[in-house]
């Protein structure tokens, strides 16, 4: 059994909970401890690498990939 899941939304972010390590490209970490994290996908939030919440609607973020 895997320790962490990461969940695809539909036109939305990555939904990842579990025990994960989150470093930048600077190699600091990111604070990981408010689960589950939502990673930006869609290139636009105010907040990276984080979902703001807001903007993958603004910018019709389009994804909805399906397991194969
Ligand atoms: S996925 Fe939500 S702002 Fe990018």
């Amino acid at each position: 059994m895997a320790d962490a899941e990461i969940k695809i939304l539909d036109n939305g972010p990555f939904l990842v909970s579990g025990s994960i390590s989150l470093t930048d490209g600077k190699g600091e970490k990111c604070d990981t401890t408010k689960q589950p994290l939502a990673l930006c996908r869609c290139g636009a939030s105010g907040n990276k690498p984080f979902c703001d919440g807001y903007y993958h609607g603004k910018v019709n973020f389009q994804a909805a990939e399906r397991a194969k």
